[in-house]
């Protein structure tokens, strides 16, 4: 953990996309001095911008040269955006060089994105989860080369803790998107489109998201909390998307999965790690913005 933000030296890689763009601009209201790291400059003003390839080893390894904390957001963030290889690369290969610069550099934290999928259960060959709500503790079943990297950064993290005494917090994003646009309604239209497309995936994800300035709410207690490295912890908003009690939705949709400990909308995600270990809570929940947001997860049945 660092003590107080204020005055630290905080490198963000990924800094000029979607979770980036609010985590630098909290950490700058917090007085952080922030260095970008990304392929495309930041436009944010006030931040120093590095631009530069995370599979450069040395251009990573100069930027964290000085740094208090890194908080590495950069990759590629999802399923077939990319090659393969390339997602490999960047998102696998890429981490272990933060972390390995971080450690060498003797950064005091590292907050890194792990995502959802690390499990593997909703992309590429899935299984449905053991049960809903469902933990960190969601056996893995692998099947694409995403989940696969996002695996890789929660093993990379407990090696970078256990050989290099580096501290480090994973956390697992959601679908995370500026729940602002349009007042709710690019949100809106983007899970209605989902749940049409993949009702399966929706489901396997418990129907959770987060606002990405959340998102960025969620670094910030993660870069003051002292946390195992690994596994990374599920953050979400409290309350699904749907506008169906969220029982009611996994009896239409996955009716063999086992239903826990559920009330009204509940996010089928066991967030307790998210608030015993980083005191966070998402502030912005799609209701806030208008109950006639809200999707029905019969979108999927249509
Ligand atoms: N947005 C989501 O729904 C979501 C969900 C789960 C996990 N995540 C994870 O969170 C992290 C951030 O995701 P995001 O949504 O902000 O994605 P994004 O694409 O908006 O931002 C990623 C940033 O990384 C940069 N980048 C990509 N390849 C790079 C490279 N080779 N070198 C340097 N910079 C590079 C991009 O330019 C971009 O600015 C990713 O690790 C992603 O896997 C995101």
């Amino acid at each position: 953990m660092i003590g107080d933000v204020a005055g630290a030296r905080i490198v963000v890689t990924g800094g000029a996309g979607l979770i980036g763009r609010p985590t630098v601009e909290l950490l700058r209201q917090k007085r952080a001095k922030v260095v970008v790291f990304d392929r495309i400059a930041s436009a944010v003003s006030g931040v120093e911008s590095v631009v530069g390839d995370l599979r450069d080893d040395r251009a990573v390894g100069d930027v964290m040269a000085n740094a208090d904390a890194v908080v590495h957001l950069g990759g590629i963030p999802g399923p077939n955006l990319e090659d393969d290889v390339t997602t490999y690369e960047v998102n696998a290969v890429g981490t272990y060089s933060v972390f390995s610069a971080a450690a060498r550099s003797g950064v005091q934290k590292v907050v890194y994105a792990s995502s959802i999928n690390v499990n593997g259960l909703p992309i590429g060959k899935r299984r449905a989860p053991t049960r809903i709500p469902y933990d960190e503790t969601e056996p893995v079943s692998i099947a694409d080369t995403y989940s696969l990297s996002k695996e890789a950064n929660e093993y990379a993290a407990r090696m970078a803790a256990t050989a290099w005494g580096l501290q480090l917090t994973g956390l697992r994003f959601p679908l995370v998107r500026d729940l602002t646009a349009g007042n709710g309604a690019a949100f809106a239209d983007h899970v209605r489109t989902a749940l049409r497309l993949d009702p399966l995936r929706q489901a396997y994800e418990g129907w959770s998201y987060l606002h990405a300035g959340d998102a960025a709410q969620a670094v910030l207690c993660a870069l003051r909390e002292e946390t195992p490295p690994a596994p990374g912890i599920l953050v979400a908003a409290s309350q699904t998307y749907l506008i169906e009690e969220t029982r009611e939705a996994a009896a239409m949709v996955i009716p063999d999965v086992p239903i826990g400990d559920l009330c009204g909308r509940d996010v089928g995600l066991n967030l307790e790690r998210s608030s015993s270990l980083l005191k966070f809570q998402a502030q912005l929940l799609l209701e806030d913005l208008g109950l006639d947001l809200l999707a029905s997860v019969q979108e999927g049945r249509r």
